[in-house]
């Protein structure tokens, strides 16, 4: 029993990627797990304790951005898995490789809220976004291709949080 892998490539696979290229991907999706289960865990303390006149608005955008998290979360798991690498889920893995700001237990306002969610969204899509051209560099296309995916419902759902805000001088 192992309370961590050295995420080198652990498991047989067909795959003709080299391990080198397989281990190097596999990094990348278990840095990224680690953002999108952080993400989930913020998306939902804003569910659980946003209050005002927009409660009911706000309550469900954060769920569905929680719930859009464990999806997107499960596919870079599952594509770590599939180039031989073990997906790291686990709290104490989140907690040290998230890198995501910490997230408030509670705010004042519910626009800080709002300002939790976005912020933890671009975070995970900004990193995200970084990584599609290292992807596309170790011939990986498919591991790029779900990252650019990824990046792009992540940048759709920052937009429709992002969008509760008064706009702000650019
Ligand atoms: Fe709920």
């Amino acid at each position: 029993m192992s309370n961590k892998t050295d995420l080198s490539t652990h498991f047989h696979t067909r795959i003709d990627l080299p391990a080198e290229t397989r281990a190097a991907m596999g990094m990348i999706l278990n840095e990224r797990l680690a953002d999108y289960l952080d993400l989930e865990r913020q998306a939902k303390q804003a569910h659980w304790n946003v209050r005002g006149a927009r409660f009911q608005q706000l309550h469900e955008l954060f769920d569905a951005t929680a719930g859009l998290a464990v999806g997107w979360s499960d596919e870079l798991a599952e594509r770590a898995g599939q180039l031989g690498v073990p997906a790291e889920g686990t709290l104490p893995v989140i907690a040290e490789r998230s890198r995501l700001s910490k997230a408030p237990l509670m705010v004042d306002h519910a626009d800080e809220w709002v300002h939790v969610v976005a912020e933890a969204l671009a975070s995970c899509a900004n990193a995200a976004r970084a990584n599609i051209e290292e992807a596309s560099d170790a011939d990986d296309a498919i591991t790029a291709d779900l990252l650019t995916r990824i990046t792009s419902e992540t940048d759709k759902q920052l937009w429709f949080v992002e969008s509760h805000l008064e706009p702000e001088p650019k």
